[in-house]
């Protein structure tokens, strides 16, 4: 059963609270929170105040993906304001197992992330620190674009790799997935679903969820 991870990004501000009581009543799995600070991506998005408020909403999995130059300055605002889980990037930490350890240290899930043109070989060898691998199938920074094909090959290397070393490291796909490409982005080895624009503008969110559980790799 693959799980979906809305990213609330994709929800309308104005109806913060309707939006996170409708994503928890779709029967979603978790919610992902897109964090921005205008240097490491070209956008600003919000900070912890609101993964705060989140948090007060919803009992959901909060998944915070931390699009930072200097995500650890981060890790402690983001985990007393109610993250369960903290990506980070790869390009940012290239030997990124120190701040792992220190989110591991916080109670929280690590995530590590890579950008649509990395290779799977830069992160392979860390994986075992981490509870997700965040492969980005767009380029960071905007909700709304179409998923790039070629970044699935990523996530197909690090499910034979994961598999082969019998780790516990879930992937999660995030950036243009759609209810039309998830069937082929859990075939390519996804656990996990981010859908910003395709769940939010969708009609029938429960629907589009059991689509999603029905789906296997
Ligand atoms: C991109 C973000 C994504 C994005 C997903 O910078 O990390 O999580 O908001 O939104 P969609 O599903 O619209 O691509
Ligand atoms: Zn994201």
């Amino acid at each position: 059963m693959a799980r979906i991870s809305p990213s609330l990004l994709g929800a309308d501000f104005s109806r913060l609270g309707e939006e996170v009581a409708g994503t928890e009543r779709a029967g979603a799995d978790m919610i992902h929170l897109d964090i921005m600070d205008g240097h490491f991506v070209p956008n600003i998005s919000f900070g912890p105040a609101v993964v705060g408020t989140v948090d007060r909403l919803t009992d959901l999995f909060l998944d915070v993906h931390l699009m930072l130059t200097e995500p650890e300055k981060y890790f402690e605002s983001f985990v007393k304001a109610g993250a369960d889980a903290i990506t980070f990037h790869i390009e940012v930490h290239p030997d990124p197992v120190k701040q792992a350890k220190q989110l591991h240290a916080m109670g929280v899930g690590a995530g590590i992330s890579l950008n649509p043109d990395g290779r799977a070989e830069q992160i392979l060898p860390y994986l075992k620190h981490f509870e997700f691998l965040l492969v980005m199938t767009v380029f960071p920074g905007f909700g709304g674009q179409s998923l790039i094909p070629a970044a699935l090959d990523t996530v197909r290397s690090a499910r034979a790799y994961i598999d082969q070393n019998k780790l516990a490291t879930e992937i999660i796909v995030d950036g243009g997935v759609d209810a039309s490409n998830a069937p082929e982005v859990v075939a390519a080895g996804a656990d996990i679903l981010v859908m910003g624009t395709a769940f939010y503008s969708s009609h029938d969110r429960a629907a589009l969820v059991r689509s999603v559980h029905e789906l296997r790799r």
